[in-house]
């Protein structure tokens, strides 16, 4: 039977809460709603979707449902596997940097979250529960600040929120980037030649490293350590001299070498910049300092679909029944997080404060040294 709705310490009764799916997708997040949903509904509230981010709340009159998918127990059933998210996301359009047009014709990033607080209060939401980044978890940050009850869960396939031991996403990420190594290897053996094969995670190496090491990577480029290439190519050489004629070598796409750039593909107003192309550059030099064929292979958008691991499931599931727990319970401005056994409550604002790169005395970067493995320093 349904519980009747818990009254949260400092505010009205919660009713009706809003679930917000904002940034790069992750595979994981439709386990999250359906784990929101089904909670909610035991706690006697009414639950519904923001469609595309906040757009559904800023751009009502884009969706024929005015923006609001109404979640309940059929809507949710059999997506705990599905890769995506059902109510939809987006990385453009940040209500913090709202790009907009000014008077004289210009564009300028505007803070929107007073319009996007408005929007929530007129849609009779009582809390948010809001599945991100660090990006949208900045945004929830903010809109806590002015008197949201919100309750963050952290996404990323990227793993670089440092509040909690993992983000879901990121496992089905690493498994399926090592898997397309060991596929990589049969032909890169093959042929004799070196397959530089670049993976996403923005400015931390997490996916890289932890791919790269299990999927035994000769060679392994992460943003925490800027490469030299002649590492790397002595390192091709020195395998070939052994009879080894092929190389694996795992490029981040925020890696970049000793004095260089980040490979930055574009920047647009209300959006992260976007990374790409080192994996290329990689190869291209590499192939001219070792004299070996040399492709390159990037995984890109691959590494964020797919069906999510058990592992990146049952965190998915214990998230978003841990997000109603916290609001049933009268938290609010916090981020549930993994502290193994259990999930605890951080506050947002510590959440977002500091990215959670590779720390380079971790044991896996000791490990991936005692194996041989060149990090390009
Ligand atoms: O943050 C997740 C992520 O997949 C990053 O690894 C990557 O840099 C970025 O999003 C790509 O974003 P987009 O979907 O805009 O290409």
């Amino acid at each position: 039977m349904a519980k009747a709705a818990r009254t949260s310490s400092r505010r009205k009764p919660i009713r009706r809460i809003a679930i917000n799916t904002g940034g790069g997708d992750a595979p994981g997040l439709n386990a999250v709603i359906r784990a929101v949903v089904l909670s909610a509904l035991n706690e006697g509230w009414e639950v519904v979707g923001i469609r595309d981010g906040y757009n559904g709340i800023f751009r009502p009159e884009d969706y024929p449902d005015g923006g609001l998918v109404p979640l309940n127990r059929s809507r949710v059933r059999g997506i705990t596997h599905l890769g995506g998210t059902i109510i939809g996301t987006t990385n453009r359009g940040n209500p913090l940097k709202y790009p907009t047009k000014m008077p004289d014709g210009s564009m300028k990033e505007v803070d929107r979250t007073d319009d996007l607080v408005r929007g929530l209060q007129d849609q009779q939401i009582d809390a948010v529960v809001a599945i991100g980044g660090d990006g949208s978890l900045t945004i929830a940050n903010a809109l806590a600040m002015k008197g949201v009850r919100i309750v963050g869960v952290p996404k990323t396939i990227d793993n670089d929120l440092s509040k909690t031991v993992v983000t879901f996403g990121f496992d089905t990420a690493v498994s399926f980037a090592t898997e397309c190594l060991d596929r990589l290897h049969s032909t890169a053996e093959a042929h004799r030649r070196v397959m530089v094969v670049e993976v996403m995670g923005r400015y931390a190496g997490w996916i890289a490293l932890n791919s790269g090491v299990a999927g035994t990577a000769d060679a392994i480029l992460i943003p925490e350590i800027p490469f030299d290439l002649r590492k790397v190519a002595t390192k091709v050489l020195r395998r070939a001299g052994a009879g080894r004629n092929f190389a694996i070598v795992v490029v981040a796409e925020g890696a970049k070498p000793k004095g260089g750039r980040r490979s930055v593909l574009e920047k647009q107003l209300g959006a992260a910049e976007r990374l790409g192309g080192m994996g290329e550059k990689v190869a291209l030099a590499l192939g001219q300092m070792t004299g070996k064929e040399t492709r390159h292979v990037v995984l890109g958008h691959l590494l964020r679909g797919g069906t999510p691991t058990a592992f990146d499931r049952l965190l998915s599931l214990r998230f978003g029944a841990a997000a109603v727990r916290a609001l049933a319970s009268g938290r609010r401005g916090v981020m549930v997080a993994l502290d193994p056994p259990t999930v605890r409550y951080v506050p947002l604002a510590q959440a977002t404060k500091r990215m959670k790169v590779v720390p380079l005395d971790c044991d896996t970067v000791e490990t991936a040294r005692e194996l041989g493995v060149c990090l390009g320093d």
